[in-house]
């Protein structure tokens, strides 16, 4: 590992499994988490809240400066208050790609998702996380699948939440979505060279963690 601390860092799409995957291999290696997506969605949770447009940088930034955001075992708290449930919508998600396009709102949560770097080791998700949140991570996967399997997925895990889903809709957010993420200028949506991909069009989530789990002894063994 390059850094003393071991990092598994997890990129891709949204809805390639990456947040499940990640807390998996979280769990069975005892590591701390990270799902920095729900810090974007948190964001554009609390702006909502107070009617900000998320295209207004500034004034999300006096939102994020007056916010006490923490995570708490499986909760994101805001302010104290559980948000876990409330940030998950198909709403909080397209408004986090909205928020996350902001240069200085990305600097400005730096700090506070690297503190997760901790012994015994982390697991990162999200955007970035390979490529400028933890540049350093020993391992890098990005895992990805098609939009169609991707929005299955999202909608079920929509209605098994008791969330109002429509799959057309599903899917063509996903579209948008992969769009509106590739094509930003800051921290776009890519595979960093030295990131391994791992397709779960086909592979079962628990094929996936298992792989990456015996990745990271491997590299483990070797540094
Ligand atoms: O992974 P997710 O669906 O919770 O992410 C929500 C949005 O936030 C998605 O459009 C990508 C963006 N995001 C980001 O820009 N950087 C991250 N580190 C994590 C998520």
């Amino acid at each position: 590992m390059t850094s003393h601390i071991p990092i598994i860092a997890i990129d891709g799409p949204s809805a390639s499994g990456k947040g499940t995957v990640a807390k998996l291999i979280a769990e069975k290696l005892n590591f701390h988490y990270l799902d920095s997506g729900s810090i974007y969605r948190t964001i554009a949770y609390a702006g909502r809240l107070q009617n900000i447009p998320l295209n207004n940088e500034t004034l999300l930034l006096k939102v994020l400066e007056n916010a006490n955001l923490s995570f708490k075992n499986d909760q994101i708290l805001l302010n104290g208050k559980d948000v876990s449930e409330a940030i998950r919508t198909e709403e909080s998600g397209h408004g986090a790609s909205e928020v996350a396009v902001h240069r200085g709102l990305r600097e400005a949560i730096l700090g506070f998702q690297r503190s997760f770097e901790k012994h015994p080791g982390l697991v990162a998700e999200g955007r970035d996380m390979t490529s400028v949140v933890f540049p350093h991570a020993g391992i890098k996967i990005f895992l990805t699948a098609s939009a169609q399997i991707r929005a299955e997925r999202r909608y079920k895990q929509l209605i098994s939440k008791g969330n109002p889903a429509n799959m057309t809709s599903v899917l063509s957010e996903i579209i948008l979505r992969d769009e509106r993420d590739l094509q930003r200028e800051i921290s776009p949506l890519l595979k960093t060279k030295d990131a391994i991909e791992i397709d779960t069009d086909t592979l079962s989530i628990s094929d996936a963690v298992d792989n990456i789990t015996h990745l990271f002894s491997l590299k483990s063994q070797t540094s």
